[in-house]
C-alpha cells in the first residue's frame, strides 16, 4: 500500500522490495491493517513524509501480523500474533527520545512508520524490532489491529489519571465529543475506570449509538452545545473547534480537557482567549492535548482490549478491503466505524 506524500491521488498498490534485516529482527506476514483519518489525509496529499530519499512511502500505522522468524531471545516466537509500535525515536536524540519517552519527542526528529520517514504496515511482510513489537493474546485475533487506536486513548486517559492527582478530584462523569473509533475508545477506556460516560456525536440513531449504550453510556445525538451534563473529563476527538469549545463549556470546577483530535488548516476559529482563560483560572481547569503513544501505553491499551467484550470490539470494524483495492478503504461510507485492509486477500 503505497501512497507518494504531498500528492493527491497516488495512492495504489506496487511491488516493493523485501523488509531488510535492517527493519527489525522480527519478520511478520501482514494480516490487517486499520484505516484512520491520518491515513486519508496523507492520501489526499495533506500530510505524511517518505523516508529520505525516497519518493513513495509505504503506508499504514495500525497493524496486525503474525510473526514468521524471531530470534532466540527475543521473547516472540513464530506465529504470535504482532502488533508493531508507530513511532521510533529521534536519532540524535532529544531529550525525551533519550529517557526512552519517544512519544514525548522534543523535536519532531522522530520517525513514525506509515506517516513520517519510515515506511509502515501496509504490505504482505514487514519487520519490527522486537522493543518495538506488542504482542496479542491468540484469542483477541483480527481485533489486535485495534490497539494502535485504543494505544492513542490510553495515553490520553493515562495523562487524565495522573493530573487528577494534582488536587481533590472527582472520579464521576466523562463527556466525549465524537463516536467514531477514537471516541468509541474512549469511552470504552472511561467506562473500564468507572467513569459515567457520556458521548455527542451528530449521527442520530444507528450502529454508533447503539455501541455507547452498550458499554452502559448515555449517548447525546446531536449538536455539542446542546449537552446539559457536568462533567469532570472532556475527551475531544472530533477535531472541531465549535464541538471542542462547547464541550469545554461542560467542565466542572477542577476538570480535566483532554485535546486529541487534530483541526484541519482552514478557516481559524475565533477563539475568544479572555473567556478561556478567566474559565481556566477561576475553576482550576487543565486543558491538554496527547498525540501518539508510549511503549507503557500499547501495553496499557492492551490491557484493556483483553478486557473489553469481544463482541463489542468486533463491532467497531465495519468494513473490510482487500489489500488489491485497499484505496476503497480511503472512501468513507456512512455506515463505516473502522475500515480494515485485509491484506491476506
Ligand atoms: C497516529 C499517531 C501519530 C499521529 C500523528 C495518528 O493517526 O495514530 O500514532 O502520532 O497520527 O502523526
Amino acid at each position: 500500500m503505497t501512497v507518494v506524500p504531498g500528492q493527491k491521488g497516488t495512492a495504489g498498490i506496487e511491488e516493493v522490495p523485501d523488509p531488510g534485516a535492517q527493519d527489525g529482527a522480527l519478520l511478520v506476514r501482514g494480516m490487517a491493517v486499520g484505516i484512520c483519518g491520518t491515513d486519508r489525509e496523507i492520501a489526499e496529499g495533506g500530510y505524511g513524509t517518505p523516508p529520505s530519499g525516497e519518493a513513495r512511502l509505504v503506508i499504514g500505522h495500525e497493524s496486525l501480523g503474525e510473526v514468521l522468524e524471531a530470534p532466540a531471545g527475543s521473547g516472540f516466537a513464530p506465529g504470535d500474533l504482532v502488533v508493531g509500535i508507530v513511532r521510533r525515536p529521534d536519532p540524535v536524540p532529544c531529550p525525551a527520545c533519550a529517557a526512552g519517552e519517544w512519544d514525548m519527542c522534543r523535536t519532531d526528529g522522530f520517525g513514525e512508520r506509515g506517516i513520517v520517514r519510515l515506511h509502515g504496515y501496509g504490505s504482505e511482510h514487514w519487520r519490527v524490532e522486537p522493543d518495538f513489537a506488542v504482542p496479542i493474546l491468540p484469542r483477541l485475533g483480527e481485533l489486535g489491529v485495534l490497539l494502535e487506536p485504543a494505544s492513542v486513548l490510553a495515553k490520553a486517559w493515562d495523562q487524565v489519571d495522573q493530573i487528577s492527582r494534582r488536587a481533590f478530584f472527582l472520579r464521576g462523569r466523562a463527556l466525549v465529543t465524537g463516536a467514531g473509533p477514537i471516541g468509541l475508545m474512549a469511552c470504552l477506556l472511561g467506562a473500564q475506570r468507572g467513569y459515567e460516560m457520556h458521548v455527542v456525536d451528530l449521527a442520530r440513531a444507528g450502529p454508533k449509538r447503539d455501541l455507547v449504550e452498550d458499554l452502559g453510556a448515555r449517548y447525546h445525538s446531536g449538536d455539542a452545545a446542546d449537552v446539559d451534563v457536568d462533567v469532570d473529563v472532556v475527551i475531544e476527538c472530533t477535531g472541531l473547534g465549535a464541538v471542542g469549545r462547547s464541550a469545554g463549556r461542560q467542565l466542572a470546577s477542577g476538570g480535566i480537557m483532554c485535546l486529541t483530535g487534530i483541526m484541519n488548516l482552514g478557516p481559524t476559529l475565533d477563539v475568544d482567549a479572555t473567556t478561556l482563560n478567566r474559565n481556566m483560572v477561576l475553576h482550576n481547569q487543565v486543558l491538554f492535548g496527547t498525540v501518539n503513544a508510549g511503549r507503557r501505553h500499547w501495553e496499557q491499551a492492551a490491557g484493556a482490549l483483553a478486557a473489553a467484550d469481544p463482541g463489542w470490539l468486533g463491532a467497531l470494524i465495519t468494513r473490510r478491503v482487500p489489500l488489491t483495492s485497499w484505496t476503497d478503504a480511503l472512501d468513507r461510507q456512512p455506515e463505516d466505524i473502522k475500515v480494515v485492509v485485509d491484506l491476506t486477500a
